[in-house]
């Protein structure tokens, strides 16, 4: 029970690893308030968590959106009387290709999903942990625009990167007040996100040391990590959970 009585928002929360790490957190102990866009699939994990005696609650919304970042903190609020963490996972490719050939557009609204939505979240999150006399956040980053230049995804590797930037000067400006802020990167994580090509699976398995992907539970059991006091003294870190993906050339 690594989160009990902690109120933590997940974003992503309906699909992959942001799905996992809610069911993660409220069998910890946490109240979870779970925010992406598809209501039916976040009404549909809200009633596992609430059947399995957990808390958890949810509000659809797109985290491009800065009121929506704003009303996810006050519903953490309203529910359950403050908020302790978060995670911000909420994330997306985008149309992938060379920059060149990048619509504009494309190239916005990739960096609206992955980091301005990160910065929209902290702007409303920061001052609800203060009330809280402190907490953790953590934001979901790549391997993509860390450790591996990966075609095609310029947009997103600038914003995965952009994260870990503004992670870095989050857990500066706020860890005296007792708010800790990581980024986790997770290598090939097996999710709708990977697609359903088993050839890009086996060449993606084949950058891990481990040679394979994780499951999105084990991506989870890291968020975890970072949001319990086990990570008491850990801030500002770019926490690799992939699988030796940053060492392996061959
Ligand atoms: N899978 C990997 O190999 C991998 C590797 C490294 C990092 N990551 C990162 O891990 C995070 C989770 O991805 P995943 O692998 O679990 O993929 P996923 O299963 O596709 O989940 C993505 C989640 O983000 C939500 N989302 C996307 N755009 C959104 C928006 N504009 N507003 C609100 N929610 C939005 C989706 O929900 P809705 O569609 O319902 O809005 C979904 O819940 C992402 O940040 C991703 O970049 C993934």
């Amino acid at each position: 029970m690594e989160l009990q009585g902690k109120t933590i928002i997940v974003t992503g929360a309906s699909s992959g690893i942001g799905a996992a790490a809610a069911l993660l957190f409220a069998t910890n102990g946490a109240n979870v308030v779970l925010g992406a866009r598809r209501q039916r699939e976040l009404d549909r994990l809200v009633g596992q968590i609430t059947q399995s005696n957990g808390n958890a609650v949810c509000l659809a919304g797109d985290v491009s959106d800065e009121p929506y970042n704003r009303e996810l903190v006050n519903l953490a609020e309203r529910q359950f009387g403050g908020l302790d963490g978060a995670f911000n996972n909420a994330g997306t490719t985008g149309a992938m290709g060379p920059i060149p050939e990048m619509e504009t557009r494309t190239w916005q609204d990739v960096l609206a999903v992955n980091l301005t939505s990160g910065f929209f979240a902290a702007k409303y999150q920061i001052p609800a942990l203060r009330k809280s006399s402190g907490g953790s956040l953590v934001f979901t980053s790549s391997f993509v625009g860390h450790t591996i230049g990966f075609p095609g995804m310029g947009a997103y590797a600038a914003a995965k990167a952009g994260l870990i930037g503004m992670t870095q000067v989050l857990a500066t400006e706020h860890g005296a007040e007792g708010i800790r802020v990581n980024a986790l990167l997770p290598g090939g994580t097996m999710t709708p996100m990977a697609g359903e090509d088993v050839d890009f699976h086996e060449m993606v398995r084949g950058f891990h040391a481990l040679k394979r992907m994780a499951e999105p539970s084990e991506i989870a059991q890291a968020a975890l990590f970072l949001l319990s006091d086990r990570a008491s003294f850990v801030t500002g870190s770019a926490m690799l959970a992939d699988g030796g993906n940053s060492i392996t050339k061959l």
